[in-house]
């Protein structure tokens, strides 16, 4: 017995890594975040546990409507990342699996109220707030000033000079709009975003693309993350940011395990993983993420924005993230903003 298992452990060091991480398995990963950020994700995973992790990139709101194609087949095992919304829409919806971690004591409260809201679908993984970002260089050259209120977004000044993804598929712009129906009623808020309409010039696909487009110069100003803005300016652009001057709204940045996923227990061993403090530090320095990340013993990243200090309203996950009334926001945005003319 003894002399079949020192066998069997020489035959594993034997073997090279390619064929040992086939005995391990392998994960579809499903990542809604950067793809600088996902890569490390799952080359960290592969490191520490041999198995082979493939890796599907898309914006929150086109993963979900992924998962929903997918649900009699279902492809991926895990979903890491994106906003909060869309992973309790799939919970709500049964295309994800409870799952309870032996490390739900170790994450802040935010990403375990999460966990409790969805009866264990979905769990925080870090989180960000929503702001403004904008090009210095820009800004000055055009003589605009900083933003610095959601009001501010109106100047007539900023027409043509604003950009914000397009909701239906990023999970960043539909914070935005739950944010403004939760802080002005819903009515004040869509008559705010048509006359916002008048200023943006483009709605990307991505969450990150409006930010990017600051970065380079090709837009003045974006609404965005703030941890975005923030690690643009890191990155050597001329790039500022505001948390708005009225309160706003942040992202339970999620994880959840794919029902009938066909790896389960690799999914529940990343799980696990992506929950540790060590794999959050060295994932998010390696992609020199600033967001706050969900275990408590993950210090903030110099330069990180602090969520403790930004005055953010109470976000109302079970609502905004219930199927219906995203489906019902995103509708009524199509049709009435996103429709009209520019
Ligand atoms: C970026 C941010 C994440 C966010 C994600 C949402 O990756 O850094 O914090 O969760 O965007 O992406 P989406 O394209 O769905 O807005």
């Amino acid at each position: 017995m003894i002399r079949k298992a020192i066998l069997a452990a020489t035959l594993m060091l034997a073997l090279p890594a390619a064929a040992r991480a086939q005995g391990a398995g392998s994960l579809n990963l499903y990542c809604s975040a950067t793809l600088e950020w996902c890569q490390p994700i799952a080359r960290g995973f592969e490191r520490e546990t041999g198995i082979r992790v493939s890796l599907t990139q898309k914006s929150t709101g086109e993963m979900l409507a992924q998962l929903r194609a997918e649900a009699r087949n279902p492809r991926g095992d895990v979903w890491w990342g994106g906003t909060g919304d869309p992973h309790v829409a799939a919970g709500e919806e049964g295309l994800t699996e409870p799952h309870e971690s032996p490390r739900i004591s170790e994450l802040h409260d935010w990403a375990q109220a999460q966990w409790r809201q969805t009866r264990g679908r979905t769990v925080g993984v870090y989180a960000s707030v929503l702001g403004f970002g904008f090009n210095t260089e820009l800004v000055a050259r055009r003589d605009l000033p900083a933003p610095r209120c959601w009001a501010d977004l109106l100047n007539p000044a900023y027409k043509g000079e604003l950009q914000m993804a397009n909701p239906n598929s990023s999970g960043t712009a539909y914070i935005v709009i739950a944010t403004l129906v939760q802080m002005m009623g819903e009515e004040p808020a869509f008559e705010y975003l048509k006359k916002l309409h008048g200023s943006i010039n483009a709605y990307p696909r991505s969450g990150t693309a409006p930010i990017t487009a600051v970065a380079r110069g090709e837009t003045a100003l974006s609404i965005s993350f703030v941890h975005n803005a923030a690690e643009e300016a890191q990155a050597g652009f001329p790039v500022g940011h505001a948390v708005p001057c009225e309160g706003t709204g942040y992202e339970i940045g999620s994880m959840s395990i794919i029902k009938g996923a066909r790896n389960a227990g690799n999914a529940r061993r990343f799980y696990h993983w992506a929950l540790g403090a060590e794999a959050q530090i060295t994932a998010s320095r390696e992609a020199k993420k600033l967001q706050t990340m969900s275990n408590k013993g993950v210090p903030l990243t110099d330069g990180a924005p602090n969520m403790a200090t930004a005055r953010i309203i109470d976000y109302d996950n079970a609502r905004f993230g219930a199927s219906v009334e995203r489906r019902r926001l995103l509708a009524r945005w199509d049709k009435e903003v996103g429709a009209l003319p520019r």
